[in-house]
């Protein structure tokens, strides 16, 4: 398998991607095309995974920003996609594995993530409103572990607390709901 960094004229086979995995969740096929021409998500990262020369996974990271403090790198997952006839390979795996490595290579201090607790936690999420960040819209309590982040400069940990501001295209309650 191949994983590298997409181009601009990557784009059909990146929404081919999103379009397989998220079959019942149109919804994201759009986010993803918005995140990648929102000037206030920048710099995204985003690594599709290919077998063959066939795509057959994507993983997009963009920029967020805490309320109350500046001068912070961070970063939110989403959205992860693997097309069904690969799943449970570790194709989605090594997307965020890789994603992690380059964010931690360019200084990204913090990573989060709205997903499944059990799926996320292996590579070393952890519940981040105890740790003191605020989700973009409110969680329901009884899914709040599913609002995750990645430490990857721990240090930072001293200063940064507050509520994720998240790029405009993501800001929306609809892409919230966990
Ligand atoms: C979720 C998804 C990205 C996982 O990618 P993948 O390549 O299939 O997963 P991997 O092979 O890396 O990992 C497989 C493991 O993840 C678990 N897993 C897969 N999907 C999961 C989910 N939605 N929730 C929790 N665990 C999940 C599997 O049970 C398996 O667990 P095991 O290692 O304990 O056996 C992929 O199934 C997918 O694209 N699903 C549709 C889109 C989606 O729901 N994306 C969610 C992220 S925004």
């Amino acid at each position: 398998m191949l994983i590298r960094e997409t181009h601009s004229n990557d784009l059909e086979m990146i929404l081919a991607v999103e379009k397989a995995a998220f079959e019942i969740e149109p919804i994201v096929v759009n986010l993803v095309s918005e995140l990648l021409n929102d000037p206030s998500a920048q710099p995204t990262l985003s690594l599709l995974a290919f077998q063959n020369n066939n795509p057959i996974g994507h993983i997009l990271f963009s920029r967020v920003k805490l309320e109350n403090v500046s001068l912070i790198s961070a970063s939110i997952l989403a959205p992860l996609a693997v097309i069904p006839s690969s799943q449970n390979q570790g194709v989605g795996s090594q997307l965020v594995q890789t994603g992690l490595d380059i964010l931690s290579r360019l200084e990204t201090a913090l990573v989060f993530v709205l997903g499944s607790p059990a799926y996320y936690a292996r590579f070393g999420f952890q519940p981040a409103q105890i740790l003191g960040f605020d989700p973009t819209y409110p969680i329901l309590d009884k899914n709040i572990d599913a609002w995750m982040v990645k430490i990857l400069k721990p240090n930072v940990m001293n200063y940064a607390k507050g509520k994720v501001i998240c790029a405009n295209a993501l800001n929306k309650p609809e892409y919230w709901i966990e």
